[in-house]
């Protein structure tokens, strides 16, 4: 059996930050991941990350307060004033590490403004900062002897006595399963984007850190709240970054017309996210839109800055829509992006069962409550993977390996061979994903209603049938990609689950979880976070206080 002080699941930002700072600690740690760390989702982020430099008359409660609003009051306000005042200096410890942040004209490190603020905060690479962060921090952890499973996939975590002892992972390569024993697992798998379509995410976003942790008791907390970004690429929701309107750029409808203004007359086009997606979701429903899209113009902004600051955009605009961004405006829609609800934990990543932690987008801690601002996620995922790092090394450094059963894997190979033996049936992963990526898309998106949501509620716990008998037709061990699909896709499918569960459940409109039945945000009764723990019949939903350290909850106006 492999053994580590502490395993990191997954490899993105949140994962190699979360390793760093365990071997740091001097614990003997390890990743695995299911693809190669620099193939990671985090690769995708493009606008950049926020923090408010003190040196430049910023101030870490202005971004805190930002950050309270955004998220409709319901991020715990301990967690996101922890987040703020780390900020600073998790951006200069990443400049330090190699992050070639993009500069202003004086040298100094540039910003531009995002969403939700009234402050430039955000610092960035171009459009292309997840992936300037992602290869930095890999250095980083190739530098400390992190040992990487590279094309690893956890099957299940390895519980012993409510404690959680491990994990049980498949070498793809091989389809080998295999036990590794540890005192601390920190889960970094980031959201669960694929359960919708279309989706900004990679295929790869897949809920397998919420889908491990579910099973094994820890609670899934607003799961409801899942997030529309207000640009994405008309047809297949590639990501049009936020940074366009930072820079300047404006949204029109088919009248030519910059409708933010009716919506959100003092920031416009930086209104939060879920504001302006439903801005659009309203021109579009009301008829001012095209083919389900409106338009995102940047051609004022001429063309050396959008070749130098979002060149990125433009290739994808160029390949996607042979449209040059200095030349035309490009039609855009709300798609689904993010996921602000996951994995309960406190401001260290722990959650209730000991040696578990999770860090990033798979972890509700809850700094983002009912809607993200863009560039928090990336601070998000240093922040918190650090501090998870740092806890799980300390729990592990100060205790001997817990017992785990040589046959701790036997389980899982059975499930895995009992998949494989499923005879055909004419069913198959993708026709199952499709309909329930399709089902979320059209009634747990910008708008919701009850009628909705209980349709969308029936039709997974159909699609859960299904997959029950869902055949994996390759049957081979080397390389089985039809086997990972088919595992990722039964943690989808309880992440789902857990979204229409919450949905139902927040009787009010908060965030991204606006409903057209219930349209006013009720802080008398709904100013709290609804968890869903797992049981045989079901989620058992329940809800639990939100933490408020200084900011009473005010009408949010933008
Ligand atoms: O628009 C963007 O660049 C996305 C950033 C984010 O989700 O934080």
């Amino acid at each position: 059996m492999y053994e580590h002080d502490v395993v990191v699941v997954g490899a993105g930002l949140a994962g190699m930050r979360a390793a760093l700072a365990a071997a740091q600690q001097g614990a003997d740690t390890a990743i695995i991941t299911k693809v190669h760390p620099v193939r990671s989702h985090s690769n995708a982020a493009q606008g950049g990350i926020n923090a408010a430099l003190t040196d430049r008359g910023d101030d870490w409660e202005d971004h805190a307060y930002a950050t309270v609003k955004g998220s409709d009051y319901l991020g715990d306000q301990d967690a996101i004033e922890v987040m703020a005042q780390e900020a600073g200096a998790a951006v200069i410890e990443l400049e330090h590490m190699g992050v070639i942040f993009s500069r202003d004209e004086t040298g100094h490190l540039g910003t531009r403004r995002f969403g939700g603020q009234e402050r430039a905060r955000t610092f960035f690479v171009a459009d292309i900062t997840g992936q300037a962060m992602l290869h930095v921090l890999y250095e980083q952890v190739m530098k400390e002897n992190v040992r990487v499973y590279e094309e690893w996939f956890v099957t299940s975590l390895i519980m012993v006595d409510g404690e959680c002892r491990g994990v049980v992972a498949m070498d793809i390569m091989s389809g080998k399963i295999e036990a590794i024993r540890a005192k601390s697992v920190i889960l970094c798998t980031g959201g669960v984007g694929r359960a919708y379509e279309p989706s900004t995410n990679g295929l790869i976003v897949t809920g397998d850190g919420m889908g491990l942790a579910y099973p094994a008791g820890a609670a899934l907390m607003d799961m409801e709240m899942i997030q529309y970004h207000p640009t994405t690429l008309k047809g297949n929701g590639v990501l049009i970054t936020e940074a366009a309107r930072g820079e300047g750029a404006y949204l029109l409808n088919s009248e030519g017309d910059r409708f933010m203004k009716t919506y959100a007359p003092n920031m416009l086009e930086l209104a939060s996210r879920d504001v302006v997606s439903r801005s659009e979701a309203t021109e579009i429903q009301e008829g001012r839109g095209v083919d389900g899209c409106v338009f995102l113009d940047l051609r004022h902004l001429g063309r050396e800055l959008i070749e130098t600051k979002l060149s990125y955009i433009n290739e994808v605009a160029l390949d996607y829509m042979n449209i040059n961004l200095a030349d035309e405006p490009i039609p855009i829609q709300p798609g689904m992006h993010y996921i602000m609800g996951g994995i309960k934990t406190d401001v260290w990543g722990a959650t209730p069962i000991p040696g578990l932690y999770a860090a990033g987008e798979c972890a509700c801690v809850s700094v983002h409550g009912g809607n993200r601002l863009g560039a928090n996620s990336l601070l998000d995922t240093v922040v918190f993977g650090r501090r998870s790092g740092e806890a799980a090394a300390a729990r592990a450094l100060e205790r001997p390996f817990g017992r785990v059963s040589e046959h701790a894997a036997y389980l899982d190979e059975t499930r895995i061979i009992s998949l494989l033996d499923r005879k055909d049936n004419g069913d198959s992963v993708a026709k199952v994903r499709l309909a329930m990526g399709e089902t979320l898309n059209e009634h747990l998106a910008v708008f919701r209603e009850e009628q909705g949501m209980q349709t969308a509620a029936k039709a997974i716990q159909q699609l859960k049938e299904r997959y029950r008998y869902m055949p994996v037709k390759a049957k081979g061990k080397v390389f089985n990609t039809a086997l990972v699909f088919a595992l990722e896709l039964g943690f989808m499918l309880d992440c789902a689950e857990t979204i229409c569960a919450s949905g139902l459940t927040r009787k009010e409109s908060r965030g991204a979880h606006y409903r057209t039945d219930m349209p006013t945000r009720d802080d008398e009764n709904w100013l709290k976070h609804v968890t869903c723990t797992w049981s045989p019949d079901g989620p058992v939903v329940d809800t639990i206080p939100v933490t408020f350290t200084r900011w009473e909850p005010v009408e949010r106006t933008y």
